[in-house]
């Protein structure tokens, strides 16, 4: 387990009032109290782990910025920001900047021009290849965005091609679990890109449609300590198993937008 530092920002203002995946629904209702009291147990929860979580304010007509992953993606004390797909989240990556840009001692925030969701669709493998970003696009991030993130951050990007509208950020189906090793669900990715998986992580986990159906794979490992969607028992139980200490988490309400627990934060890399 290593000592982390995340960024999150309160679902106050979370809704569902439009739909730009496969999971929102705008007919189906959301109870905003009770998303606020799921992620409150979710930040609770990071923050007696003994990691920092850092906030941001939530915005009016910004009802998506409770997922902080997707405004920007950090390496070394570098930020790659956010340009996000639809102009319903724009002005979050603002947001994100403004955090970084308030602390020059810190970050050295570098604006993006090609489209991409942070962490959503980037990221950070520690310790693979001396330091390895896998980077998603096909449905959010473009894939010039992956050769700017590469430039900008001095670290090899190996891009890998989302099929499946289910799974349309790289996060909803691969996650880093220790400083060297990665889960996958593989039918999110193109063939080739599935190849380049096994050859990349020939020891990766390989997690089942189910898991990735009950945003398992949505989790934030500290290496040990494994934070994930509530749903996922059967991929908790696997990850018992191999070693690591699973924490569940309800985050329906948060679900309903398409997101669960790695979404709602974005590890900061100084
Ligand atoms: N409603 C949000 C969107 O579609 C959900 C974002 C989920 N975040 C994530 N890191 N996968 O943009």
């Amino acid at each position: 387990m290593r000592q982390r530092t995340y960024l999150m920002c309160s679902p106050a203002k979370y809704l569902v009032e439009y739909a730009i995946n496969a999971w929102m629904d705008t007919s189906v209702p959301v109870d905003t109290q009770l998303a606020i009291k799921q992620w409150t147990v979710l930040r609770d929860a990071v923050v007696d782990l003994g990691h920092t979580v850092h906030l941001l304010a939530p915005q009016d007509g910004l009802p998506d910025m409770v997922y902080a992953a997707n405004g920007a993606f950090s390496v070394d004390g570098v930020v790659y920001g956010a340009r996000f797909k639809y102009a319903q989240r724009a002005a979050e990556a603002v947001r994100h900047r403004a955090f970084y840009e308030e602390q020059p001692d810190a970050w050295r925030f570098v604006p993006p021009t090609e489209t991409n969701e942070g962490e959503g669709d980037f990221t950070y493998v520690p310790d693979g290849h001396g330091g390895l970003i896998l980077a998603g696009y096909g449905f959010r991030t473009e894939i010039d965005a992956h050769a700017q993130a590469q430039e900008v951050l001095g670290r090899p990007v190996i891009s890998l091609r989302l099929v499946d509208p289910r799974f349309y950020h790289l996060d909803t189906a691969l996650a880093s679990l220790d400083d060297g090793n990665i889960i996958y669900y593989p039918a999110a990715f193109s063939v080739s890109s599935q190849t380049v998986l096994r050859q990349l992580f020939p020891h990766a986990m390989i997690a089942t449609e189910e898991d990735a159906l009950a945003f398992g794979l949505n989790l934030v490992s500290d290496g040990r300590n494994v934070l994930m969607h509530t749903e996922a028992t059967a991929l908790a139980a696997r990850l018992a198993d191999a070693g690591f200490r699973p924490i569940l988490v309800d985050l329906s309400e948060l679900k309903k937008g398409g997101g669960s627990v790695k979404c709602c934060m974005a590890e900061l890399r100084p």
